[in-house]
């Protein structure tokens, strides 16, 4: 599969090469999922390797992280947004970009089933019920590897007035305060709808309860080590409920550091 993997590597970055753009809005879009797309495949690597995965299912999750955004790019020419809302699946629409491609017929029904299922369920709200385990991990893998890297991409447009000054694609309302059902939902450890998303405070919640999805310890201490808790955290609007709220999360990110 090496000799095959460097194909794909060399096919996807001339694919993201193929989408640059004069207009210097679209590049920068367009140039930040080439990064994303490069860490987040690094990140799965490195992650299998941590469970000991063998070989062939670390060239497995490579390939997974390699693709996991290959909709993006389409999605970006089409629609002109990132915003899945207003346009469509980014992940669905990567598997369609996916099966026009001739090498994914040179791998094994199994594994060309588990490249699917991993890189649709990538972004969803939850993993799909199934009762193939080595599903489950791989979309696992992704997951985590997908967030280690969105934390790094979101870092420089935490404070307010950097806030005001970011892509128009992932922009968020100028507002800082939370609104009053996302601190409610925070502080009882609850999911929020992220369509309810009103506010900068409101996006911020969402990223902290983005931690209550981390699957393994290695994701969650890197998260940690690079201090991307500690900059939200200093960044929200804070009182006596948010401090409860960020108080149970950091019990959670202690007992999944301490896990595997
Ligand atoms: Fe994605």
């Amino acid at each position: 599969m090496k000799e095959l993997l460097k194909r794909m590597h060399k096919w996807m970055s001339d694919y993201m090469r193929s989408f640059y753009s004069d207009d210097e809005e679209v590049q920068l879009g367009i140039t930040i999922k080439e990064t994303h797309t490069g860490y987040v495949t690094t990140n799965s690597i490195e992650l299998a390797k941590f469970l000991k995965l063998n070989e062939h299912d670390t060239e497995l999750a490579e390939i997974i992280g390699l693709f996991h955004d290959v909709g993006r790019f389409r999605q970006y020419s089409i629609y002109k947004t990132f915003n899945d809302a207003d346009s469509e699946d980014h992940a669905d629409l990567g598997l369609k970009v996916i099966d026009e491609l001739d090498f994914f017929k040179e791998i094994s029904d199994a594994d060309n089933d588990l490249i699917h299922f991993a890189i649709k369920n990538h972004n969803k709200k939850i993993i799909e019920p199934t009762d193939d385990e080595r599903k489950i991990l791989f979309a696992k893998i992704i997951r985590d590897a997908d967030k280690l890297d969105i934390y790094r991409v979101l870092q420089p447009y935490l404070a307010q007035e950097n806030a005001d000054k970011m892509p128009k694609f992932i922009k968020g309302k100028e507002r800082a305060e939370i609104s009053p059902d996302f601190v409610k939902k925070f502080v009882a450890g609850e999911q929020v709808d992220y369509r309810e998303i009103r506010t900068n405070g409101d996006r911020k919640i969402v990223r902290l309860m983005w931690l209550y999805d981390v699957n393994f310890s290695w994701t969650m201490k890197k998260i940690v080590e690079r201090g991307y808790i500690e900059q939200i955290v200093d960044a929200l609007p804070m009182n006596e409920d948010v401090a409860k709220g960020v108080e149970r999360l950091r019990e959670h990110v202690r007992n999944i550091c301490e896990t595997n």
